[in-house]
């Protein structure tokens, strides 16, 4: 027989999978309402993870689901290279108004990681457009996710997401990473000392020559890896270094826009701010695949004003702009507004961390971060089996009803802000019940 079965799983190479486990024991997801998926039998699972960490205002929202059906019927589609539909712009004016003051201008493209490459491109146009066109280094951190484009893998700084492409982009380098445990464990929100490990900046600079960097781009609260809060005065000291410098300071905010942290941004929440702020998924609550890069205007400017008539950034997506996922966007940002659930999310970050932080002394946890609504209950790794013991708890949570996401032997939590109190208990009973059983 020529191809693959018909109805069978075996054509779908499914992304950073284990392919052959899965496709041994699948385990499917049909349908979801609000807090819950439900598995092909009509099973309920808690979402703990809001997707990917992505379905802030919950699963299905008949708004969201009204604003694509009406789009797709009234534009499907409309460039957006040399011409424009009114969405998108209304759209654009809509993220800049919420996000903080200064950062105005917004460049559409289709997922997070669409979105850093597109802000390391925008970082080298604008130093070539001042003058500045020897600082052509990128600069990321250590155990930084940044997806998967050749840009974000390059300034990425996990292992595993590296190590299969060869030599990535020339000229990148990575500041070190925050975890110290050493500095204490079970710490809820950010700990007190480590904002010194921003000056690793200056190590860098020291080595290449800041005339050499262009920008430097972090999560300002690590998720993939392991969910890595930034101690206090981390933040802000980078932004002091790199202002000193001229070097742009990009937040990858594509887990901590909108809402996630209890405000708008971590900008908002750490009263930092970037030169730009990269953030997909919960833009459009995860409808519809969109990214966004959101500038200051004298980014903007420069590169515009620099040119000569024509194009000013040879850059740009077919999908860029898309009408259905400004549609899901904007339905997006007036749920958020209207049920206030950024001001929730701060709100329900009391009890969520409680719950999770009740977890300290369950067996094999040997820490737990939080803040806002992330957290992340780090396993003591089996021996010689690193990841084996967290991935049989996600695997026994899902059976028992329960979404969680695990990376190495950390477990990540990271639930829809539409959270109420007993889907935190259910989310600590769950978890307390499994991680008894699993040895
Ligand atoms: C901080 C960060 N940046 C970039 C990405 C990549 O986003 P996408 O998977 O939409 O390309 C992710 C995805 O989880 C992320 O967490």
């Amino acid at each position: 027989m020529h191809g693959s079965r018909p109805n069978s799983l075996d054509a779908f190479w499914m992304p950073f999978t284990n392919n052959r486990g899965f496709k041994a024991q699948p385990r499917l997801l049909a349908r979801a309402k609000d807090m819950h998926y439900f598995t092909p039998d009509g099973r309920p699972v808690l979402d703990g993870t809001a997707g990917l960490w992505c379905v802030n205002a919950g699963h299905t929202r008949d708004r969201i689901v009204q604003a694509i059906a009406h789009q797709a019927a009234e534009l499907d589609f409309a460039p957006t290279f040399q011409l424009g539909h009114p969405l998108v712009f209304e759209m654009a004016s809509r993220v800049a108004s919420i996000f903080p003051q200064g950062l105005d201008q917004v460049f559409f493209c289709n997922s997070g990681s669409e979105a850093v490459d597109t802000a390391l491109k925008i970082a080298l146009a604008y130093q070539k457009a001042i003058g500045q066109g020897s600082r052509t280094r990128l600069i990321g951190r250590e155990r930084g996710y940044h997806g998967v484009g050749f840009g974000g893998v390059s300034v990425g700084g996990i292992g595993p997401n590296r190590r299969q492409w060869g030599p990535l982009l020339p000229g990148v380098d990575h500041i070190r990473h925050t975890h110290d445990p050493a500095s204490g464990t079970f710490v809820r929100g950010q700990r007190e000392c480590g904002a010194e490990l921003a000056d690793d900046l200056e190590r860098l600079v020291a080595l290449h020559g800041a005339d050499t960097i262009a920008a430097v781009v972090v999560e300002p609260l690590a998720g993939s890896t392991g969910v890595l809060v930034p101690p206090k005065g981390y933040l802000e000291r980078l932004r002091e270094i790199s202002t000193k410098h001229g070097i742009l300071l990009i937040f990858d905010e594509v887990i901590t826009g909108f809402g996630r942290l209890g405000a708008a941004t971590a900008a908002d929440h750490f009263g930092v701010l970037p030169d730009m702020i990269c953030c997909a998924k919960g833009l459009t609550n995860a409808a519809v695949p969109m990214g966004a890069v959101v500038t200051r205007p004298e980014i903007y400017d420069a590169v515009v004003q620099s040119s000569p008539p024509g194009i000013e950034l040879f850059h740009g997506y077919t999908y860029s702009g898309h009408p259905l996922a400004a549609a899901a966007g904007m339905a997006a940002l007036d749920i958020y507004a209207e049920e206030g659930l950024f001001e929730r999310a701060r709100q329900m970050s009391q009890p969520f961390g409680d719950a999770i932080h009740g977890l300290q002394g369950a067996r094999h946890v040997i820490d737990i971060r939080s803040l806002g609504m992330v957290a992340a209950i780090e396993l003591e790794p089996r021996p010689g089996a690193p990841g084996a013991r967290a991935g049989e708890v996600f695997h026994r949570c899902f059976d028992s009803g329960l979404l969680v996401r695990y990376t190495g032997d950390i477990i990540a939590l990271s639930p829809p802000l539409i959270i109420e109190r007993a889907h935190i208990d259910e989310i600590a009973d769950k978890l307390s019940a499994v991680l008894a059983s699993v040895e």
